[in-house]
């Protein structure tokens, strides 16, 4: 079983259905335009964005991820340090790469201002609890970090640490840290917003 370096099983992305990413994206930035998509795993994402006519450049640290990826450019980095000297109409910075420890995030953050004035997230609610299931083990809460594993139904399993923001002060304040300024929510239920460089 192939684990990408940050927990992610390979074959539990390959598994996982679409769930209309791809228009949520096209409510923030309609297409064609270019694209630079952060941590896209397998593409499950990439796919969806690819049919709406978007020109994709998908980023992973993960050979093993991106080696299923088609129809995009594919690019195999750590996002922090990623450098490509290009700009793109918008960076996607999707799952959980925004509920990552502070410096990671802000780290995030700068590597989409190297390279887009247009920044399309997606994120956990504002203060997110986690539901009661059996395929999710809570270990804890400490300082508005949830710490737990989620469980699935091949048997692979991935231990978190995500940041949940308190309220919307919060996150604004996480993403002025790392140099955006908060736009709009694209839909608040699932965490989707659009931020713009704090300088604008
Ligand atoms: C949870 S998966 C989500 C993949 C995809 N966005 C989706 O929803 O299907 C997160 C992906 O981000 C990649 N990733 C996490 N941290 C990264 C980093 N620092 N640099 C590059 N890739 C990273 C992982 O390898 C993994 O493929």
């Amino acid at each position: 079983m192939s684990v990408a370096p940050d927990g992610s099983p390979v074959e539990v992305y390959l598994r996982l259905p679409e769930r209309g990413e791809g228009d949520l994206v096209a409510a923030a930035v309609r297409p064609p335009a270019s694209l630079l998509e952060l941590g896209s795993g397998v593409g499950r994402v990439t796919r969806q964005l690819v049919r709406l006519g978007y020109d994709v450049v998908a980023v992973d640290e993960s050979p093993e991820m991106l080696e299923h990826v088609r129809d995009a450019e594919t690019v195999c980095a750590r996002i922090e340090t990623l450098d490509l000297g290009r700009a793109f109409d918008a960076v996607l910075l999707l799952s959980n790469l925004f509920t990552v420890e502070d410096e990671q995030r802000r780290l995030f953050l700068e590597t989409a201002a190297r390279h887009s004035d247009l920044l399309v997230v997606e994120t956990l609610p504002v203060a997110w609890q986690p539901p009661e299931s059996e395929t999710l083990r809570i270990d804890g809460i400490e300082d508005g970090v949830v710490h737990g594993e989620v469980f699935y139904d091949g048997g692979e399993s991935h231990a978190f640490a995500m940041r949940v923001f308190a309220d919307e002060d919060e996150l604004v304040a996480a993403l002025a840290d790392g140099g955006w300024r908060f736009d709009c929510w694209i839909e608040r239920e699932r965490g989707w917003f659009r931020a713009v460089p704090a300088r604008s």
